[in-house]
């Protein structure tokens, strides 16, 4: 009740300095936070459990959510976002599409007073005060993790290791970093040599698809590497398509570690999966609510993840949430 009454107070200062701000009335009459956040898409497992969990910890923390879904898209989140300042939401939430390209809704968001949060994906623009906080996972580490792995499983091999890599959306942060971390890890072993990187654009089918290009086009592939775990299942699909024995013809690291990613690398059809968290959820709505109060919050917010190999995977299957 307390922590209530000083958030009306806020609101009500916010209201003051913005205009236009203002806290929604609850169905108990009591006033209620409303986050407006623009997803994505449904691409992926990955993307499914990130918006259940967002959707759940708004229902368990009082927030009202309106939720978008841009279909991976960028001009359907761009419409997502000026409906949300139309609305007058208390606070604006997104996971980026791509990269660049967002100056512009992002002014308008500030201009009308409407403090935005980045989820999962961050945003190319050099100015850093139209977002409060950006909540996610470090990319570039991930594909950095990915390489160390493959640099440890081929140590002492000096003849050529093809790898194919799968990107997931193009000009997107994951894409872009997990490419980077993976590229700039492999450097010094000049034997692994990445013959041909495209994108899958994070799903399943497109995964496939893709994959059944490259080993047409590429006779001896020893290695794929696959942004996400979606992209490696249509991929091994294709590789058994073909003749051969994913996770032991063909070599097979991706990112996520999801329940359909961790079973296929508890059955060894994948060699080695590097987590990202989908379960933002809880840690979002606290940001949410300390943002509209107005309180200090970090500009980089991590998420602690692992790494997994197939024995690591079937000890945390049962457990596992996503
Ligand atoms: O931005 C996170 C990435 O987006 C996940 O790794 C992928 O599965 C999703 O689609």
């Amino acid at each position: 009740m307390r922590r209530r009454a000083v958030l009306v107070l806020l609101g009500a200062a916010l209201s003051g300095c913005g205009g236009e701000r203002r806290w929604d009335t609850g169905v108990d009459g009591k006033p209620q936070l409303v986050l407006g956040f623009a997803q994505v898409g449904a691409e992926s497992g990955w993307r499914t459990a990130n918006t259940k969990s967002i959707q759940e910890a708004a229902d368990a923390s009082g927030i009202e959510l309106r939720f978008s879904d841009a279909q991976q898209k960028q001009e359907n989140q761009i419409k997502a976002i000026r409906s949300f300042i139309a609305q007058k939401v208390d606070v604006i939430a997104f996971s980026p599409v791509v990269e660049s390209g967002w100056d512009t809704v992002l002014q308008e968001a500030r201009a009308a007073g409407i403090p935005v949060i980045l989820t999962d994906r961050a945003i190319d623009s050099k100015d850093t005060t139209l977002y409060r906080s950006f909540l996610g996972s470090d990319f570039v580490l991930e594909g950095r993790r990915a390489g160390e792995w493959l640099v440890k499983e081929y140590q002492g091999r000096t003849s050529p290791v093809n790898i194919v890599e799968l990107q997931g959306t193009t000009g997107s942060a994951p894409a872009n970093d997990r490419k980077a971390g993976f590229a700039e890890t492999i450097k010094a072993s000049p034997n692994l040599r990445i013959v041909a990187s495209q994108t899958g654009n994070f799903t399943r089918a497109k995964g496939k698809e893709v994959m059944e290009a490259l080993l047409k086009a590429h006779p001896k592939i020893d290695v794929l590497y696959a942004h996400n775990d979606d992209m490696a299942l249509g991929a091994i699909e294709a590789i058994q398509a073909a003749g051969k024995r994913p996770g032991v013809d063909i070599k097979i690291v991706s990112v996520d570690a999801v329940k359909d990613g961790m079973t296929a690398l508890s059955q060894n059809r994948i060699n080695f999966i590097v987590e990202c968290s989908p379960l933002l959820g809880p840690q979002l709505m606290d940001l949410a609510k300390k943002v509209v109060a107005g309180e200090p919050v970090d500009a980089r917010i991590l998420t602690v993840e692992t790494t997994f190999t197939p024995e690591q995977a079937k000890a945390a299957l049962p457990q596992r949430k996503y």
